[in-house]
């Protein structure tokens, strides 16, 4: 067969695209490329041309069109018959020839992976959770998206800057100042943490309406911020610290890290350069004493820049953000991974970049939503004042993990390492197993289910691969393998999985979209164990065992892979 894997089952499926080009004048060898489909069902063919885009210029039915393609056409030397099946052609390729093919391309380490993105910068604006306010599972969410980007992203080739826009600057730190000088101790503080600042934020709003001068002394006190003002500054500054040990916390338990924690306040000395930037573009108008940018010939409300006092907002430090990031990173794309509800926010943001005269904003800048999620009327303990902090979910799946392990398999070393690792995985899974608009539900029974479409089967399958490996004699990964022992539907099966890997990263990529990932790991898991059903792995025959294992072994490692890329540590035993 051809000498250069990584291409020989593309290249078959070029060899019959010249065939049928050769038959179809009126299609161009692309047009053909994008008609042939891979039937789901092996019965069907390793390959099938549908005719029913011909039935038009040829004015024949679909059927017949097939039957007289098949008679004109001779039948090249890997290709063992050419059925008529309806409307399409169905190509059966010589299984060795095919299962040889896909076996090289499967076996090349590099599978996955690609160099495209090779001198690519992509940005990820993720996670990005609000000072003195809990981490919650919304803030879950985007962690995880985001962090499933930068993974899918980084196998592609590209470089990636991972980027924590911390909410740490605004108003409300005037409002938390106020409460805190009246109500607060700093020994309450220090012991609670985020509760503790929570609760002092809820009693300013629940004192300012009865007293609403209060909202004037927090202004103050965010204006003397603003300012500069050294006691309002290490108040403010402690309490993004205090805030900051507790997101890490959950950083920690998720295994998962950023390049720069630059959040709101790191932008607030370039806020007046942008607003500068944007008066110079001829775009900035008053209205009722604020600044605003007119977005009404795009059908949109104004995107606000200054409030009446002068002030920045929210919009405002993503502006700055934006020409930092392209002028420090050179970012080709840079992708905001926040909630729904942010939408008009980066689509007025966005324009007023494009309005400046970037053209790069157009596809450079793009908002990334994802859909709510809902507790599917399950109890999640939350902590006093019912919020859900992300970080007790993710103790509780870990805790819920050790039951399960303790009854069934209580002689397991390293219970605590394993329970981490299944029990963090089956939410981070949980949460990209559908596509990421759609609203997550959040079900322990489900998440936590073995035989369901969960992280926890994804790694049992990992696991029993490892287990296979463990055990079998004299297993040489490096050997010539003997493809007529794989030649069976489920060997076959699994095999066209395995080789789907490269594409289906270019796919989520292409989409942003991890779910692509997770299905394909649950569609190998489930390959896997149909074969290891049909067929004995560690046989006496060392050929044939050879063979068999070596199935075992891509399977092993492009499982790893993929949980990878999303997140998740496999582990070796379960
Ligand atoms: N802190 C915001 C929130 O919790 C998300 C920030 C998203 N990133 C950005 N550049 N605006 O909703």
């Amino acid at each position: 067969m051809d000498s250069h894997p990584r291409v020989a089952t593309f290249q078959m499926k070029e060899q019959i695209i010249s065939i049928l080009a050769d038959k179809i004048p009126s299609l161009t060898r692309e047009e053909i490329a994008e008609l042939i489909e891979i039937p789901p069902n092996p019965d069907m063919g390793d390959y099938a041309f549908p005719c029913f885009r011909l039935a038009k210029s040829l004015r024949k039915a679909p059927p017949m069109i097939a039957a007289e393609l098949q008679a004109a056409i001779e039948t090249p030397d890997f290709v063992q018959e050419i059925r008529v099946a309806g409307a399409y052609l169905n190509f059966y390729l010589k299984k060795d020839a095919f299962a040889k093919t896909m076996l090289d391309q499967a076996r090349d380490p590099k599978l996955g992976s690609s160099e495209e993105g090779n001198g690519h910068t992509i940005c990820i604006d993720y996670s990005s959770p609000n000072v003195a306010k809990n981490f919650h599972v919304g803030h879950l969410r985007t962690t995880i998206i985001g962090n499933s980007l930068y993974k899918i992203y980084s196998k592609l080739g590209y470089h990636v800057e991972r980027i924590n826009h911390l909410g740490d600057w605004g108003t409300q730190f005037g409002k938390l100042i106020v409460a805190y000088k009246k109500w607060g101790s700093e020994e309450d503080v220090r012991s609670k943490g985020i509760e503790e600042l929570m609760r002092l934020y809820v009693l300013f709003h629940q004192e300012a309406d009865k007293d609403p001068a209060l909202e004037d002394e927090a202004r103050f006190w965010f204006a003397e911020m603003e300012r500069g003002n050294e006691e309002a500054l290490s108040i403010w500054q402690w309490f993004v610290e205090i805030s900051l040990e507790e997101f890490k916390r959950t950083y920690k338990l998720l295994g998962m890290e950023f390049d720069h924690y630059t959040g709101e306040s790191f932008y607030r000395d370039k806020t007046d350069d942008v607003v500068k930037r944007i008066t110079d573009a001829g775009l900035l108008t008053e209205s009722e004493g604020a600044k605003i940018v007119d977005l009404e010939a795009y059908d949109m409300a104004p995107c606000l820049i200054l409030k009446n006092d002068g002030s920045s907002i929210y919009a405002t430090r993503d502006l700055a953000a934006i020409f930092y990031r392209k002028e420090n990173y050179n970012f080709e794309k840079c992708l905001y991974v926040t909630g729904q509800e942010q939408k008009l926010h980066f689509r007025q943001v966005f324009k007023v970049v494009e309005l400046m005269g970037n053209e790069w904003a157009k596809d450079g800048l793009v908002h990334i939503p994802y859909g709510l999620v809902s507790l599917g009327g399950e109890k999640l303990s939350s902590r006093d004042g019912n919020v859900i902090f992300a970080e007790d979910i993710l103790l509780e799946a870990i805790s819920k993990v050790k039951e399960i392990i303790e009854q069934k398999n209580p002689s397991l070393e390293n219970k605590d390492e394993v329970a981490k690792y299944v029990g963090v995985g089956a939410v981070i899974f949980n949460d990209l197993y559908n596509q990421r608009i759609k609203d997550v539900s959040f079900r322990w029974e489900h998440l936590l289910n073995f035989d369901g479409e969960t992280g926890p089967y994804v790694q049992y399958t990992y696991a029993r691969c490892s287990s296979i490996l463990r055990k079998v004699a004299d297993y040489d990964p490096a050997a010539d393998a003997d493809v007529s022992f794989l030649t069976d539907e489920a060997s076959l099966g699994l095999l066209k999985e395995l080789c789907r890997f490269t594409a289906v990263v270019k796919e989520a990529a292409n989409r942003f979209e991890p779910s692509v990932v997770a299905r394909y790991s649950i569609a190998v898991a489930q390959a896997f164990n149909h074969y290891y059903t049909v067929n004995r792995i560690n046989v006496e025959d060392a050929a044939e065992r050879n063979a068999r294992v070596l199935l075992v072994d891509i399977t092993r490692r492009v499982l790893r892979e993929s949980m990878d890329l999303l997140g998740i540590t496999c582990v070796e035993q379960m």
